[in-house]
């Protein structure tokens, strides 16, 4: 197991350190073994001590977080390991166990947030792991199935994406690991919580006694900054620059190959908007996904030959917009495949990608979806470009929400896509980023299936 920044000098902790690698998740599961409290706070007056020597060690406050965690004092932990995020961002077992720790007090969206800036930060299957396990959760099991397979793309003998995924019905290639052999049971290391509670560990940092989270919401702060020093300012209503754009990107430090965008499209064709917007995309030379109507693409059938001649990928919004959710599966299946029968009648491929109307989905639609062998696609930065009418304020809202290797969602059937894409392609491109469609992307992050 990697252990980043971690020395000799370290060594003492390493063993905390790598119980708090995954077992933080897992403990809430695991079977309550008998604690010994002395052994916690004879932990914590070593970290304490160390703490004296050096206050911003972010490997000692992770593991001193860990402790707290251990000993039922999860606010104090989460204070611990944001305040140690800030310290350093940089330092990416904070991600697990601080995402962990919000999952453990139903935090869900603040909880995705941490996780998907850490891999923002750097891969890390622990991270997909345990993105995985929250997706599972909520009953998102495509999601979850995507981040066991993006965990074990990076560490195919993981045992316990193996295993998840085993459980799930599904197979990772690459795992060398024998599925119907004897699998060793997974030793999380993990103690749970001490009944007793409160051991008296008392605040000995700032930031503990703090009552505002240095990582709020999305909707509150935004993404955590990512590198140090890159303070981000969004939702101001006044015009952006594209070099504004480039700094807001930019506070993502990840390699090159990372740098990947797919725009998606939905609700088209429409007759001048789309056509305005393959111009565009065929000007800028960057592919792109629409997800189309079959409505509006049996009236436009001239706009969805041409989307695909010109090298985009379509995709399947339903026959009529509606919401998948509220529709017999019969019902359902019925608007999918009269779209997949004509895309594939216009463009002699099969459509193999689907977007739930509205976002509205659950596991049941999911799994209608998958019996077909498509693929379900959501987004993870919503332009509102329906909604909000500067392009101003849709490049913010979409900075807002951007990661590296994002899906951005926007609709061709208004007109803010036309408005905002030249500040924010110029400031991607600029930034070293490659757009791409929905199917390379899964490709580049090595999504088996
Ligand atoms: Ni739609």
């Amino acid at each position: 197991m990697a252990i980043t920044r971690l020395t000799i000098r370290h060594s003492i902790y390493a063993v905390v350190i790598c119980m708090g690698l995954l077992s933080f998740t897992e403990f809430l599961h695991a079977t309550p073994q008998p604690v010994d409290p002395s052994e916690i706070l004879n932990e914590y007056e070593i970290l304490r001590k160390q703490l004296e020597v050096s206050k911003n060690d972010v490997a000692v406050l992770n593991s001193l977080g860990i402790l707290y965690a251990r000993a039922d004092r999860i606010n104090d932990a989460i204070l611990i390991w944001k305040h140690a995020m800030a310290i350093d961002p940089r330092y990416i077992h904070l991600y697990n166990n601080l995402g962990s720790a919000l999952k453990s007090l139903g935090k869900t969206e603040e909880a995705f947030l941490i996780y998907k800036t850490g891999l923002a930060v750097s891969p890390s299957h622990l991270i997909h792991y345990n993105l995985a396990l929250l997706h599972l959760d909520l009953g998102q099991h495509i999601e979850g199935v995507r981040s066991l397979q993006q965990c074990l793309a990076l560490q195919p003998d993981f045992e316990p994406a193996v295993r998840k995924l085993r459980d799930l019905g599904h197979y990772f290639p690459q795992t060398t690991i024998p599925l119907n052999g004897n699998i060793k049971t997974y030793s999380m290391g993990y103690k749970p919580p001490v009944e007793t509670g409160n051991l008296g560990l008392m605040p000995i940092f700032p930031g503990t006694n703090e009552s505002s989270p240095a990582y709020g919401g999305r909707e509150n702060s935004g993404l955590p900054r990512i590198k140090p020093g890159k303070e981000i300012s969004i939702g101001e209503e006044n015009p952006i620059s594209i070099s504004e754009c480039i700094n807001l990107i930019e506070r993502f430090d990840v390699e090159s190959e990372s740098r990947l965008v797919a725009l998606t499209f939905d609700d088209g064709p429409h007759p001048t908007l789309t056509t305005r917007l393959l111009d565009y995309l065929r000007t800028e030379n960057i592919p792109a996904t629409f997800f189309v109507l079959g409505s509006r693409a049996e009236t436009y059938p001239h706009i969805i030959a041409r989307i695909s001649d010109e090298g985009h990928e379509i995709g399947n919004h339903t026959w009529n917009h509606k919401s998948l959710t509220r529709l017999s599966a019969e019902s359902a299946l019925a608007e999918l495949h009269k779209t997949d029968d004509l895309i594939t009648m216009l463009t002699g491929k099969s459509c193999k990608l689907v977007r739930p109307p509205y976002g509205h989905t659950n596991s049941s639609t999911q799994q209608l979806i998958s019996s077909q062998g498509w693929h379900h696609i959501m987004w993870d930065a919503d332009s509102r470009d329906w909604q909000l009418k500067d392009s101003h304020r849709i490049v913010r809202r979409v900075m807002k929400e951007f990661f590296p290797g994002c899906i951005i969602l926007f609709h061709d059937i208004h007109s803010g896509a036309l408005q905002s894409l030249p500040t924010l392609v110029p400031a991607l491109k600029k930034c070293g980023y490659r757009f791409v469609t929905i199917s390379q992307l899964a490709q580049m992050l090595n999504i088996a299936g």
